[in-house]
């Protein structure tokens, strides 16, 4: 079985990777290979920071790894919060975080937005990358308790509940992360074939 470093500690993206990615690949968390380091993360776009955590795990570690950045895009603010969702109110506090959002959205009739993925892997040295969306609607309330971030303010097109009200395996299959991992998983296979 082959092992891949994900680049990240955090436990709700490890389980939803680990549950897309199922038994094929042997999913290992920055924890399990030690890594304590604090990741740079300075882009302005999804594609840098993606790329940038991605290579600092191959630069010290030289093992096959990859890295996710994603964020929520909303169309009536020129894309914000964008590569910023994960501190957009100025912390991490995701209750503030979407405060923010339905405070900005107050008049908005036009609540248009989506979430993005990129990931950056780099196998045996060379780097490619993956990009997975979800469109939807921002919600005027709160709802639902599952997921993380801005899950409960964010309803899927075609669905009348948020990524919050969804089990996990149901969020999976349509969600931005859910998207560009499944790209990612195809090219692993078709690697493996060649
Ligand atoms: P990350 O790059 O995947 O860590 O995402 C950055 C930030 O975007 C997170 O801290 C969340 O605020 C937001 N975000 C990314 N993916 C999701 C998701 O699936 N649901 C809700 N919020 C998300």
């Amino acid at each position: 079985m082959r092992t891949l470093i994900f680049a990240t500690n955090n436990q709700h993206k490890l389980e939803e990777v680990q549950a897309i990615i199922g038994s094929d690949f042997l999913l290992k968390s920055l924890n399990d290979i030690g890594c304590s380091d604090d990741i740079p993360e300075t882009g302005d776009t999804f594609e840098e920071n993606a790329s940038q955590k991605s290579h600092f795990i191959y630069e010290r570690y030289t093992l096959d790894c990859f890295a996710d950045d994603s964020g929520l895009e909303i169309e009536c603010l020129n894309n914000e919060p964008g590569v910023y969702s994960a501190r957009y109110s100025g912390s991490r506090d995701t209750e503030g975080n979407m405060h923010l959002v339905l405070e900005k959205l107050k008049n908005q009739t036009n609540r248009k937005a989506r979430f993005r993925t990129v990931i950056s892997l780099i196998l045996n040295g060379k780097e490619h990358l993956f990009e997975g969306f979800v469109h939807g609607t921002i919600t005027t309330q709160q709802s639902g308790n599952k997921g993380f971030g801005y899950d409960p303010i964010f309803q899927p097109d075609g669905y009348n509940i948020t990524f919050a009200d969804m089990s996990a395996d149901e969020k999976n299959k349509i969600s931005h992360r859910g998207r560009a991992m499944q790209n990612l998983l195809k090219f692993l296979h078709d690697q493996q074939l060649k």
